[in-house]
């Protein structure tokens, strides 16, 4: 990870490989940008003349210079009066990637910019400080766990220091508390996306039990692991079914963080974990089967959080539970037509096996229940069908409770990981029942809305607190923003972080 700092230092006078100045959208530079301009010889004010920089949002100019500072980035953040901190994490994401790629290692920024945005709101400053340390630390992720490193090849371009330049002795504890923070979401974060690129040949269901429980220690929080003795048992007969195809013995992971009085109901965090889906006897096809490896990445966003709520020791009770199996094909596993006994009583005729998110998620959830949560929410790469609709730009959102939605909604504008609502109508739970079982996994053939309906059947394991599933196939894997890549982005930690933190 990126090495964040911060330092009392005038930017002019800062030494430098290249020195970051904020610019908002003006009509021609002023203030510091002015005075370096002087320095070097008009060049800024020709750019903001012919329109090549007017400091949009997240756009980038980059100039030599003889001062102090070898180069500047002017940085575009918008508007004064629309300038938010996922803004800022945005264009210091985008910034952070463009200086990576030109082989910077050492860089700094300026905050002043932030002084006069943040005048009289209390806090602003240290949230715009955050988001700046923030996005280039996410936006720098790499993974290669699994490269051999060539000595003769060059080593792979790195950015490894940014310092926060500050103005004030009265900034800088706030500066500071600022960067610590955002370490540990970056770091969360970065937890997420390495377990959702990891191969399903390294995370199977016992390595995010092992994960779990060292994170457990780490954080000194609680960690259980049921294993398949103890979900026979408790008649996981849904979960067990799912993982009976396959040779990797299943997991029921239960994380339990504590920062509130415990009295206070906790919020259950349930993720899904198929650490490979083939799809079963009703296999999918061969194209981007690959992919599946992040069928987990609910489980992953799960885990995170629960590092992530622990490591800044929020003021809050959250349970965090991981329904981890494989679905895979064999002579053991179960076939269309197959009926399971789930935990809570409720039987389901399995009529197509690559419904499986919903057949694990069914028993973690009555699980759920034994905390008796103030609020459930399940996080699961669920459906293909919310790729149709909403694309890598938001997941769906669908649950029994208007006002828990509109909270996470408002948490998905503030983090950019957007949440959109989808409906779930009587008709859509009446089209759940089977004529011979008490559920099936999907509905007949025309009755659409494939989203929907996965949150239709999870509905009557969900609890009559209130509850919300969050559909991230879309958003887990290629979201689009410039603190990602292609693959995995760790979605749903930030949100939920945002969530948690404001929804007390
Ligand atoms: N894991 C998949 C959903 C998925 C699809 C995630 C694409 C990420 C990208 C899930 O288990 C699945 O196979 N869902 C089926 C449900 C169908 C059989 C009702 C789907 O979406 O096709
Ligand atoms: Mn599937
Ligand atoms: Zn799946």
């Amino acid at each position: 990870m990126i090495k964040i700092n911060q330092k009392i230092d005038n930017p002019l006078n800062h030494k430098t490989e290249c020195l970051i100045l904020l610019c908002q959208e003006i009509k021609k530079p002023a203030g510091l940008v002015k005075e370096i301009d002087d320095q070097l010889q008009g060049a800024i004010s020709a750019a903001f003349e012919n329109k090549r920089f007017t400091g949009k949002p997240r756009q980038t100019l980059l100039l030599n210079s003889t001062g102090k500072a070898s180069n500047i980035l002017l940085l575009g953040i918008g508007k004064t009066e629309e300038v938010t901190a996922e803004k800022i994490c945005q264009a210091a994401a985008t910034a952070a990637k463009l200086l990576e790629k030109s082989k910077f290692k050492s860089v700094a920024v300026d905050l002043t910019t932030f002084e006069s945005i943040a005048k009289g709101k209390s806090g602003l400053y240290g949230e715009l400080a955050g988001a700046v340390a923030e996005g280039a630390g996410l936006a720098l992720y790499h993974f290669d766990h699994y490269k051999s490193i060539d000595e003769d090849d060059d080593p792979p371009d790195r950015l490894e220091k940014l310092t926060l330049l500050t103005s004030s002795k009265a900034r800088q504890t706030t500066v500071e508390k600022s960067i610590a923070r955002a370490e540990k979401i970056v770091d969360a974060v970065h937890t997420a996306r390495d377990l959702v690129s990891h191969p399903g040949n390294t995370v199977t269901p016992t390595y995010l039990a092992e994960h779990a429980k060292q994170m457990a220690r780490k954080n000194k929080i609680t960690c259980k692991v049921l294993g398949k003795k103890e979900m026979e048992k408790l008649g996981m007969g849904s979960l067990l079914g799912v993982a009976q195809g396959s040779d990797e013995p299943p997991a029921l992971i239960v994380l339990e963080y504590n920062g509130a009085a415990k009295k206070k109901a906790p919020t259950v965090i349930v993720g899904k974990g198929i650490t490979f889906d083939t799809g079963g006897i009703s296999l999918k096809p061969g194209g981007s089967m690959d992919e599946m490896k992040m069928d987990m990445s609910g489980a992953a966003t799960t885990l995170a959080t629960l590092q992530l709520v622990a490591s800044l020791k929020l003021k809050a009770n959250v349970i965090g539970i991981v329904a981890a199996a494989e679905n895979m094909p064999s002579g053991g596993a179960i076939k269309p037509g197959d009926i399971l006994k789930t935990m809570s009583g409720k039987t389901i005729e399995v009529l197509n096996t690559d419904a499986e998110g919903r057949l694990v998620l069914a028993d973690a959830l009555t699980y759920a229940q034994r905390f008796k949560p103030k609020e459930v929410i399940d996080l699961a790469t669920l459906t293909g069908a919310v790729i149709h609709a909403l694309g890598h730009q938001a997941a769906a959102v669908i649950g029994n409770n208007s006002a828990m939605i509109q909270k996470l909604i408002e948490a998905g504008e503030a983090t950019g990981e957007r949440v959109w609502q989808l409906p779930l109508w009587e008709e859509h739970e009446k089209a759940t029942k089977s004529s011979i079982a008490d559920l099936k996994n999907i509905a007949s053939p025309g009755v659409g809305a494939g989203t929907t309906m996965g949150a239709a059947f999870l509905k009557p394991f969900a609890g009559d607190q209130p509850w919300t599933h969050i559909d991230i196939a879309g958003t887990a894997w290629g979201f689009d923003r410039p603190y990602t890549d292609k693959g995995a982005s760790g979605y749903g930690v930030r949100l939920l972080l945002s969530y948690l933190e404001n929804s007390r």
